[in-house]
């Protein structure tokens, strides 16, 4: 029983799933060292969507691989239900790992080319202990390609066969294999070409409504962030510069830096708005 759901087994979303205060991270040392995320104090509540919006090297695949300790920081904490991740060890941290995933924007560099693309969410399935026996874990791979709008018979097919929008699929298949509560998607649509984004911005919006999973959803582009969250919160240099609902954000911005970027944007309506 997870600590974030009430007698009725729905989530509490008052609680943070995933929080940060002061978060610092750093690279280098003396004069080589970069300061990619400063002081920043976030929170997403279960089931929530944040984007993290901001131009290239501004800090927000740092800040992503922090809150999934895949970046130690130099200063600040993160928590996952309240806990600091930086304290995990062994059993609690191979279940933080179970419960909070990452799709990359390259679904290209992510799978293993040498093996099946079944064998690769299989593998994820074994490692963590998942499924009663090979057969089993086998119709498991086969139910997610068909979640993520696959044909369940592409497991017996190599990466080189898909195209990258499948790919991508593919490797949110493998994310979602372990049933996850928390997602980081770092600009998972930047490498599609733009006719297959909205497929995919469809797909992730699809899968949050039907599994509740909170995301972290990063991206340059605000039009792509607007079409996946509910709150979006806007990185310069390392720093936070404004968070609101998405509406506010786009449509109302405070701060000179978002005019910015929205004045950067071509046509936000016009990505992802269903279809
Ligand atoms: N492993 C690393 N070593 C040194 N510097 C890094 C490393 N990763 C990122 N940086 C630097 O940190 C800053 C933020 O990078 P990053 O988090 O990748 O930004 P974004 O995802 O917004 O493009 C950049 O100046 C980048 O060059
Ligand atoms: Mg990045």
């Amino acid at each position: 029983m997870n600590a974030m759901e009430d007698t009725s087994g729905r989530k509490d979303r008052r609680i943070p799933l995933v929080e940060t205060g002061g978060l610092e991270v750093t690279y280098g040392t003396g004069r080589e060292k970069v300061r990619a995320v400063r002081g920043v104090d976030l929170a997403i509540a279960p089931g929530e969507a944040l984007g993290l919006v901001g131009e290239s090297g501004c800090g927000k695949s740092s800040l992503g691989r922090a809150l999934l300790r895949l970046e130690d920081p130099s200063s600040g904490e993160v928590l996952f239900e309240g806990s600091p991740v930086t304290g995990l060890r062994g059993a609690a941290l191979k279940a933080f790992r179970r419960r909070a995933q990452i799709i990359f924007q390259d679904p290209f560099g992510s799978l293993n080319p040498r093996l099946k693309v079944g064998r690769a969410i299989e593998e994820v399935l074994h490692i963590h202990g998942l499924g009663a026996d090979n057969p089993a874990r086998r119709r498991r791979v086969r139910e997610l390609l068909d979640d993520v709008g696959l044909e369940p018979a592409f497991a017996d097919r190599y990466p080189h066969e898909f195209s990258g929008g499948q790919r991508q699929r593919i490797c949110i298949a493998r994310a979602l294999a372990l049933d996850p509560v928390f997602l980081v998607a770092d600009e998972p649509v930047s490498a599609l070409d733009v006719s297959v984004q909205a497929n995919i911005l469809d797909l992730l919006r699809r899968i949050r409504a039907e599994r509740d999973i909170a995301m972290l959803f990063i991206s340059h582009d605000l039009a792509v962030v607007r079409a996946v969250c509910e709150r979006i919160a806007v990185m310069k240099d390392g720093e936070i510069v404004e968070t609101g609902t998405a509406d506010q954000v786009c449509d109302r911005p405070r701060h000179a830096y978002t005019k910015k970027l929205l004045s950067a944007v071509p046509d936000l309506a016009g990505i992802g708005e269903g279809a």
